[in-house]
């Protein structure tokens, strides 16, 4: 993760931005902090203080982009609405993941995941735990917070990945196409099974809540919303979960310091986010003429809300690139900001920082990685693409 050389906007390759995206962000930051990136098709916004303004100007910088691809593959969620009607759905949704109803509720059920894969590998004495761990943490743990049932981790982490690939099918490849439109009709077949369900007997659940909210959602608006939850909750956890691990892996000081005092596993998880931003881009239009950083923007103007470099700027952080639990500068931008504050945030906290990791590093004893390299790869989402361990047994 290096983050010396870099080039002027135009040159920016996507493919680039992918591999490492860090010293793009650097040279952006300090010479062109609202950038049009034309490989992009937006303007990118790189300062930390450049990304609060936007967030804190929701009237200006407005969530909606129609046509999208997402609302093409998925439909118009909350995630791509504005003001009342974007309030009216987030209402809808938010309860089952507030701070007290995650804890009382969802942190046994996360517990209980969380054992039960780990004893499942732990036998093995080694494995990958991108994929035989995060993976399926994320995704049993998603499938209960929406209230799906018989849900297998597999199908869940299917669906999720085309979902997203559809998100971001630029090229049109109509196998990605397909493969979305598969996920959603088999997402749409178990929805039938739990709606008649839930709507009977609520519980806990983000769907259960959608259907009894003071302002209820119809089930096609549930059907839509629960997709982008899936596009949107499972990755992330997963990811935070992997580079956390692999953070502490390659830290011996800080692990032994978390391992010595439990107190420092939130400071774990939110130093990981911020480090290697799970969600490294969203989008944002421009509703009426305005000044950015110097840059003036026209309505339909589009932008590129890069919160990964606005977690690596050196204005706010000192040492941006150390992955470093004892820093005070603690403030990130990883979960956005404004009205779409992501609102998987307190149950990522507990599930990942307060469960999944402190389990992980306990059950595992003797926990090391196998290969010296390894690979990351994003910046829409980012994180390792695997994460090979031993353990004892
Ligand atoms: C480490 C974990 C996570 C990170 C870093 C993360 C990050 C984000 C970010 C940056 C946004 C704002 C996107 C935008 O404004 O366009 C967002 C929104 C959202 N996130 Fe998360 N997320 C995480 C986990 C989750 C989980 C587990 C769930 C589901 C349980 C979830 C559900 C959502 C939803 C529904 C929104 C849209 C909120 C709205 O539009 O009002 N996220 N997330």
């Amino acid at each position: 993760m290096a983050t010396s050389v870099s080039q002027p906007p135009e040159h920016i390759r996507l493919a680039e931005l992918w591999r490492d995206p860090y010293p793009a962000y650097r040279y952006l930051r300090e010479h062109d902090p609202v950038a049009w990136v034309p490989e992009a098709g937006r303007y990118l916004v790189t300062r930390f203080e450049d990304i609060m303004h936007v967030e804190r100007h929701p009237e200006t910088y407005l969530s909606s982009e129609n046509p999208s691809l997402m609302t093409r593959s998925i439909g118009e969620t909350l995630l791509r609405q504005d003001g009342a009607a974007h309030r009216r759905l987030r209402r809808a949704a938010e309860g089952p993941l507030r701070p007290r109803i995650v804890k009382e509720h969802w942190l046994p059920v996360f517990r209980r995941h969380a054992e039960d894969i780990l004893a499942t590998v732990a036998e093995r004495g080694e494995g990958d735990l991108f994929r035989d761990v995060a993976g399926p943490f994320a995704a049993r743990n998603l499938a209960a917070l929406l209230g799906l049932r018989g849900v297998g981790d597999t199908e869940m982490q299917e669906w999720s990945q085309a979902i997203i690939d559809a998100g971001g099918n630029y090229g049109e490849d109509p196998e990605i196409w397909a493969r979305c439109a598969r996920a959603v009709s088999d997402l749409d077949t178990a929805m039938d099974d739990v709606l008649p369900v839930l709507r009977r007997a609520p519980d806990h659940s983000v769907i259960s809540s959608m259907l009894h909210a003071d302002d209820p959602l119809t089930e096609d608006e549930i059907r839509t919303n629960v997709r982008v939850f899936l596009g949107g909750g499972l990755n992330e956890p997963r990811d935070s979960m992997a580079a956390a691990a692999y953070a502490l892996l390659t830290h011996d000081d800080q692990r032994r310091d978390v391992e010595a005092d439990p107190a420092l596993w939130k400071r774990v998880f939110e130093e990981a986010v911020r480090w290697v931003s799970p969600i490294g881009m969203y989008p944002r239009r421009v509703a009426e003429r305005t000044e950015l950083a110097g840059r003036v923007l026209e309505p339909g103007d589009k932008l590129g809300v890069v919160v990964a470099s606005g977690n690596r700027d050196e204005r706010i952080f000192a040492r941006p690139d150390a992955f470093d639990i004892h820093r005070t500068d603690t403030s990130h931008v990883a979960f956005g900001g404004g009205p779409h504050f992501c609102l998987g945030t307190w149950v990522s906290r507990a599930g990942v920082g307060q469960i999944g990791l402190p389990l992980l590093f306990r059950k595992l004893s003797g926990l090391r990685l196998t290969e010296t390299e390894i690979p990351f790869g994003g910046w829409v989402f980012r994180g390792p693409l695997r994460l090979p361990a031993a353990w004892d047994v």
